[in-house]
């Protein structure tokens, strides 16, 4: 069959060319522009990438305008009723779902490398106590890589595994850790005859002194149930702005710790993993249902900073395939831990309901995205707010390792380094002190 060519023809630099279109195995094709500088001497501009892809992948598929999410092939919803976060991370790093064998095996070595080393503890000593949980997470993150040396070969497949293993095994400790700190709670050990998610809720809040908090057991099946739905749904989300920054630290061959811990400083904006943290602040702000409309004519005013937290999407433009899912979740959760935070949700449902009819949210396709729902399941659950971006790395280090080890067995990798339109001065002299 002929394959379409893209024809550029710069008249008044008497330059044409022709652009072959790389097609994926679904999804909107793309020009080959890696030649134009070469032969028409121009650059590509465009900021915020909206009609750039940065690579090939075969980790996740996303149809933003009919909602569709695939992780490896498999729909987001039939993972999302029917799998575990451990097999998830397994398929998303290996490509295909495990047999038994295989996932016992995953889950063993998960086990094995979830302790940290003791060194590691005392870097939380040089925290303030009241440290953002995502700072110490950076740092900490991104002090794994003075461990390690000897199985940091990356050429080496079987070195690059252990390190993305490693990571995945020992960043729910982490996290609990930083929670501990910020409340001078003793570091919990993980336990190997506790599941990934259950391990996570007994290191955040087991106590020495108690193995129960009033009614609400630590690792009571509806909250492991939430948060095991909760990681799968943010497990991966393919060239998002954390992926495509480990993608891009990676890409100088740079220590893979320091370049997950490049990911989670990306997700922290309010714009990405930051947004479940941003969405219960706006609700408290808004307080109450009669409120909601002021709120929304501020969203609405083009002069006025103000964004509905929580709605949007660079991608889903009808709906976002998640926040159907954790809308259930949502409930579910609520209504075990029904003195919670009702109002809250409530406040919520008519928010969500409120942007949902109106005109602005229709035009632009703004609706609830993931994030809306995330933070009061987490709030439920006793997970602190500050935390929440926290309980967005754990899931999103399956991503961000998979990513890297896509990348880096790609014997063709290279550094990536974007171009510019340069807007400063052109060439001037410079002015002594006295002169100026
Ligand atoms: N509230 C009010 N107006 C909005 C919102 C919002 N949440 N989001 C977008 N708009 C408007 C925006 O002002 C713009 O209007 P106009 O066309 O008149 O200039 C239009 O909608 C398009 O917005 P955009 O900023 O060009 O869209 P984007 O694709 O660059 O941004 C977004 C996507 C998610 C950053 C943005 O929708 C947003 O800031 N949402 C709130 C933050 C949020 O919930 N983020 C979590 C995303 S989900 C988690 C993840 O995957 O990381």
């Amino acid at each position: 069959m002929p394959q379409d060519k893209v024809a550029i023809n710069l008249e008044s630099l008497g330059r044409a060319a022709e652009f072959s279109l790389l097609d994926g195995s679904q999804g909107v094709p793309a020009i080959d522009i890696g030649s134009l500088y070469k032969q028409l001497g121009v650059f590509t501009y465009d900021p915020g990438f909206m009609s750039t892809a940065s690579c090939k992948s075969a980790i996740t598929y996303i149809d933003g305008e009919n909602g569709i999410l695939l992780y490896r092939g498999y729909p987001i919803e039939q993972l999302a009723k029917q799998s575990s976060f451990l097999e998830v991370a397994y398929l998303l790093m290996n490509g295909e779902l495990p047999g038994d064998d295989e996932l016992l095996a995953f889950t063993d070595e998960i086990n094995h490398h979830a302790m940290l080393h003791e060194a590691l503890r005392s870097f939380f000593d040089g925290f303030h106590y009241d440290a953002h949980p995502m700072a110490m997470m950076v740092g900490v993150m991104g002090s794994l890589s003075a461990f390690y040396h000897s199985e940091l070969n990356m050429e080496d497949p079987e070195h690059r595994r252990i390190s993305a293993m490693r990571m995945l095994a020992k960043v729910p400790t982490i996290a609990a850790a930083c929670y501990r700190h910020s409340v001078g709670w003793p570091f919990v050990y993980p336990r190997v005859d506790l599941g990934y998610c259950e391990n996570f809720m007994n290191m955040m809040f087991s106590l020495p002194s108690q193995k129960f908090i009033g009614k609400d057991h630590y690792i009571d099946p509806v909250a492991v149930k939430a948060l095991n739905i909760l990681f799968i749904l943010h497990a991966d989300h393919e060239q998002n702005a954390s992926t495509s920054t480990v993608r891009l630290a990676s890409s100088t061959g740079a220590n893979p710790y320091a370049c997950v811990a490049a990911g989670i400083s990306a997700l922290w904006g309010p714009a990405h993993g930051g947004a479940n943290e941003a969405v219960l602040s706006m609700l408290s702000e808004i307080g109450s249902v009669d409120r909601i409309p002021e709120f929304i004519a501020k969203a609405k005013d083009k002069n006025d900073p103000f964004r509905l937290m929580g709605f949007g999407h660079r991608v889903y433009k009808n709906f976002d395939p998640r926040a159907t899912l954790i809308r259930e979740t949502c409930h579910e959760v609520l209504e075990k831990y029904s003195d919670n935070d009702e109002p809250l949700f409530e406040l919520a449902l008519a928010l969500e309901q409120y942007a949902l009819k109106d005109e602005y949210f229709i035009e632009k396709k703004l609706y609830p995205n993931v994030d809306f729902y995330s933070g009061i399941i987490y709030k439920a659950l006793k997970i602190p707010e500050e935390m929440f971006t926290v309980m967005f790395v754990i899931a999103r280090t399956a991503g961000w390792v998979s990513h890297w080890l896509e990348m880096m067995a790609e014997p063709s990798h290279r550094i990536g380094r974007p171009r510019q339109i340069y807007t400063g001065y052109e060439k001037r002299d410079y002015i002594p002190t006295e002169e100026r």
